[in-house]
């Protein structure tokens, strides 16, 4: 437990149970950071009402058990019945040691693992990648490895939209070009437009119209050949593309973690027997209806979850709530996790009731929206490329990738062709992932190139060179960072103290984080731990002449900072170079 608060806890938690006489496992100490001392302990305030004890009395008594004496030099107890509590140096610096000692730096596993699938990114086929699957595309993949990292078994899904109506449409178009063998412009030069010519020929001709209505019919069946080979060609095509915009902005999603509204299809009549045999079914206005408790629409009558149509189509709906019992059932997963913005936060909640009162989605299994605001222009509208449509993903990528390096090009003109090369992206991407992240998912923000790639503020940079930095602070004394790893830090100077402090919350940092689904809680940590250590570093020489009694302890302070740092960004899928 590399987490002082945390042991701590432990022995609150036992003073308290001396203190009053209740079971050790029934209190909650509530230990939080403090401004007046190191930690702050509040259980006193609840157990004090529960027994109707006055609360200071019960701080007091648990004081008084000295069990707080081996690790606190100095407990206090104000207020009403909060416990201040200072630590001792050297519990610190056994705290450091063992997070240095720890390939996880003190993160502690999940109490309780689990299987997680999440479901992110989740793009259309034929349709371009636009700034709104930057966020559930970031997002999702910084929950990945956060998730991994505290120790669940993660299943990435990418939930792409390669089924239902307008599919039709788009293979007539294929069928007009030339069929299985027609060169589709799917690719990066313009994947969205195939779309919309499709669209346009079905909008402007009845007999397309007719042959689209009557593929879409051959589609569903699934039983002839030639219209799937020419929906796979569309889905592979799709997917290549995704792929490239994938590799290049550095996410984990892989072809094989595509799977598709299409892969539910054949699974749908099972479930909605299931939702028959249940007695969830009904008819409405000719279409087969669930209805969800608690949901109302405008005019306050109750909604209901279509779930197949009067024409027999299955819908976005019928797809989701068997995603959901494939998750549960086949996957034995007990946390679904979605990505996807908070339009479609009704129905997700719809859908798992749906699941719920199927008695799929029911303890331990639980779902969770993760939603997320809008990506806005400097006019506060939905960011859109100059044309007017939503900026391209990969148009941004390109821009962050091509910034980066210009600025790399301006700071460091020293660096090899390759090294800037890398630098730069390193420091776009960088920039681009960490302006998402560190924002509230749940608010919208304005996209500003300026901002995100400024070396001041909370910024991929800013952090991205207090790292670099720490690296050449070794560099200049010529050590391998290593060499420090098993020193046991000294702490006495109140920036010492304040840096260990700060860097003993990674844990309570990536949980809180990963608890919240919210990236940017752990965003906030490593700006804090940035600033900490550069207030450090002004305030303890590290390699000055006259300071080598204490050179070695702090760089060992050194060199576990830049180490939380490092996996810091990479848990947001932020590479930490070594020089800037
Ligand atoms: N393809 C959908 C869209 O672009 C998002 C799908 C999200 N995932 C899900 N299980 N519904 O809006």
């Amino acid at each position: 437990m590399a987490d002082p608060l945390h042991t701590i806890a432990g022995t609150l938690r036992d003073a308290l149970a001396q203190a009053t006489a209740l079971p050790a496992d029934s209190i909650d100490p509530v230990v939080r950071p403090s401004d007046r001392a190191d930690a702050q302990a509040n259980g006193a305030l609840a157990l004090g009402k529960q027994l109707g004890r006055n609360p200071r009395e019960v701080a007091e008594a648990a004081v008084a058990t000295g069990l707080l004496d081996g690790v606190c030099d100095h407990v206090e107890v104000a207020g009403p019945g909060f416990i201040n509590l200072t630590f001792k140096p050297e519990f610190l610096a056994a705290q450091l040691a063992e997070a240095a000692a720890d390939d996880h730096l003190g993160v502690r596993s999940a109490g309780l693992t689990e299987i997680a699938v999440v479901d992110y990114s989740a793009p259309n086929v034929a349709k371009e990648m636009h700034v709104g699957h930057l966020r559930t595309t970031l997002i999702g993949d910084a929950l990945v490895r956060m998730l991994e990292f505290v120790g669940h078994t993660v299943i990435r899904e990418n939930h792409i939209g390669d089924w239902g109506t307008p599919f039709g449409m788009l293979i007539e178009h294929v069928v007009d070009l030339g069929g299985a063998d027609a060169e589709l412009n799917l690719d990066l030069a313009d994947p969205g437009s195939f779309y919309k010519q499709a669209r346009a020929k079905f909008d402007a001709s009845d007999e397309f119209k007719e042959r689209a209505r009557a593929r879409v019919t051959l589609l569903q069946s699934r039983t002839d050949g030639p219209t799937m080979a020419l929906w796979q060609k569309l889905v592979d095509q799709s997917a290549d593309y995704f792929d490239v915009v994938y590799g290049s902005l550095g996410v984990l999603l892989r072809r094989d973690d595509i799977v598709g509204e299409s892969f539910y299809q054949p699974l749908m009549p099972a479930m909605l027997d299931r939702l028959d045999h249940a007695g969830l079914l009904d008819v409405s206005d000719g279409a087969k209806v669930v209805w969800v408790p608690g949901f109302t629409n405008r005019e306050g009558d109750p909604l209901p979850l279509i779930v197949q149509a009067r024409t027999g189509g299955f819908n976005y709906a019928t797809s989701d709530i068997t995603c959901v019992l494939d998750r549960v059932e086949r996957l034995h997963a007990t946390l679904l996790v979605y990505c996807i913005g908070t339009p479609q936060s009704q129905h997700l909640q719809m859908v798992f009731k749906a699941a719920e009162m199927l008695g799929v989605l029911v303890p331990p299994a639980r779902a969770v929206h993760v939603n997320n605001g809008s990506v806005l222009g400097a006019d506060r509208k939905m960011l859109k490329s100059r044309s007017g449509e939503p900026e391209m993903l990969l148009d941004l990528v390109d821009g962050a990738i091509e910034r980066g390096t210009a600025l790399v090009a301006e700071r460091s003109p020293e660096l090899s062709a390759d090294d800037a090369a890398l630098l730069g992206r390193q420091l776009g991407l960088g920039a681009l992932k960490y302006a998402e992240l560190s924002t509230d998912r749940i608010k919208d923000y304005v996209f500003d190139w300026d901002r995100m790639l400024s070396f001041e503020g909370n910024t991929a940079p800013y952090l991205q060179y207090a790292h670099a930095r720490i690296c050449s602070i070794f560099r200049r004394a010529d050590l391998q960072r290593d060499s420090v790893s098993d020193v046991v830090p000294a702490i006495s100077d109140p920036q010492e103290r304040a840096l260990a402090l700060q860097l003993l919350q990674f844990d309570a940092a990536v949980h809180d984080a990963v608890d919240k689904f919210s990236p940017h809680k752990l965003c906030t940590y490593l700006f804090e731990l940035a600033q900490t250590f550069t207030a450090f570093y002004e305030a303890c020489p590290v390699l000055k002449d006259g300071f080598e009694a204490t050179r070695e302890s702090r760089l060992a302070l050194c060199h576990l900072t830049a180490r939380v740092l490092q996996q810091g960004l990479a848990l947001l899928g932020i590479d930490a170079p070594e020089r800037m």
